[in-house]
């Protein structure tokens, strides 16, 4: 019943935590060469994501144009040029007359537009919710109505639905077409709401906030329809974006890692949202080591089911194509701690070849599991059978 645009978890960069609605052709571009020339692509992100802010109106018949000043070539020229890389070009609209920035947006135009985007190459459409009712009936509707439009444009792409989890999508949105959903509110480059220093104006979700919602969904995630608890905040140090109200208050390196490893746990979407033109060695690290990724990426396609979900510990079990089992161990307390348990407590019978993906450890023959993990750290590890 799901369509397979994405077979796996889509990965790419997107502009919005960055770039915002300011947004530009060249700033594209950028994106697209570093993502060469840093390693990006060759580990497996494939499309730079459009979001808000790229807009012109419409012309006289009514076809979408982008905004001539930031994207003076056209949308057509700029396809060419990110497909001449080897990647894939996504956009960004709205199921209602305006976007949440406020630009022209598809309701009603939902098969001219679709016709548009396929005419100029695109392979990718993230569709927003905001200035649209509330219920859920319609939300299912407005989307379906586009992954028709999409899919009858002839033309491969998957529709992200970004209405924030709010009308439960889980439930609907692969049956409308849908290849992933958002099942969170934004989120900004911080670990915890509960964390935000009095008198900070409420933005946001932090990583925890968006993994505690996301984890318990984890049945609804399967290959061609993924959970999507948002961008990657990894590398953003606390950038607060162009016009200074997208930030939250920067993370650890740790808490990046972590991130990493809990979307990729999960089966989550990757979308990069840094300055990855001045990445640094750590968040370059982070984004293409390719034991984690390839954990993102398995073909089996299921979301780890949290098995632990105690004070202090939450625990993650993620089984994979070869019949490997992926576990993460987070530590949300505030200090170091030591965790420890049976495998067979969580669910794996026998003995185990363990492998650490982040420092690369391996041991034999395991039955226990005893790490001591830093505050707000994952350890993630890879285990397979030795019976
Ligand atoms: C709300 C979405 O949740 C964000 O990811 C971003 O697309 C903005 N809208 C753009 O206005």
């Amino acid at each position: 019943q799901r369509n397979q645009l994405a077979p796996t978890p889509p990965m790419g960069y997107m502009t919005w935590n960055y770039y915002a609605d300011k947004i530009t052709e060249q700033d594209v571009k950028s994106v697209a060469d570093a993502m060469v020339a840093n390693g990006l692509r060759d580990a497996g992100y494939e499309y730079i994501f459009i979001d808000d802010g790229w807009q012109g109106g419409r012309d006289k018949k009514n076809n979408f144009i982008p905004d001539v000043e930031k994207f003076p070539s056209g949308m057509k020229a700029l396809a060419d040029y990110v497909h001449s890389k080897g990647l894939k070009l996504g956009i960004y609209s709205d199921a209602a007359p305006l976007t949440c920035a406020g630009y022209t947006a598809s309701l009603h135009f939902e098969t001219q537009d679709a016709k548009t985007f396929a005419a100029w190459g695109i392979d990718y459409l993230k569709y927003d919710y905001c200035g649209a009712p509330s219920d859920q009936a319609t939300a299912k509707a407005r989307y379906k109505t586009m992954a028709d439009a999409l899919s009858a444009s002839g033309r491969n792409m998957p529709l992200g639905i970004c209405e924030w989890g709010g009308r439960q999508p889980w439930t609907w949105a692969a049956a409308a077409g849908g290849s992933l959903w958002r099942t969170a509110g934004d989120i900004r480059d911080k670990w915890a709401a509960a964390n935000d220093a009095p008198g900070t104006p409420a933005g946001g979700v932090g990583i925890l906030d968006a993994v505690n919602i996301n984890a318990a969904l984890d049945t609804y995630a399967g290959n061609g329809g993924w959970n999507d608890p948002d961008m990657l905040v990894v590398g953003l140090y606390g950038y607060k974006g162009p016009s200074g109200d997208l930030g939250g208050v920067g993370c650890t390196d740790t808490e990046y890692r972590s991130q990493m490893s809990l979307w990729c746990l999960m089966a989550a979407p990757l979308m990069v949202s840094c300055d990855i033109t001045k990445m640094n060695a750590v968040t370059k690290q982070i984004l293409t080591n390719k034991d984690i990724l390839a954990i993102d990426q398995d073909k089996l396609g299921k979301q780890a089911v949290r098995k632990i979900h105690a004070n202090d510990w939450q625990v993650f079990v993620k089984p994979l194509e070869n019949g490997e089992t992926a576990i993460g161990i987070l530590n949300t307390a505030g200090t170091s701690r030591k965790f420890e348990t049976t495998l067979s407590q969580l669910g794996l019978a026998g003995k185990y070849h363990t492998y650490n993906v982040w420092t690369h450890e391996e041991k034999q023959q395991q039955q226990r599991l005893s790490y001591t993990v830093a505050s707000h750290e994952t350890v993630v590890l890879r285990l397979r059978s030795t019976k």
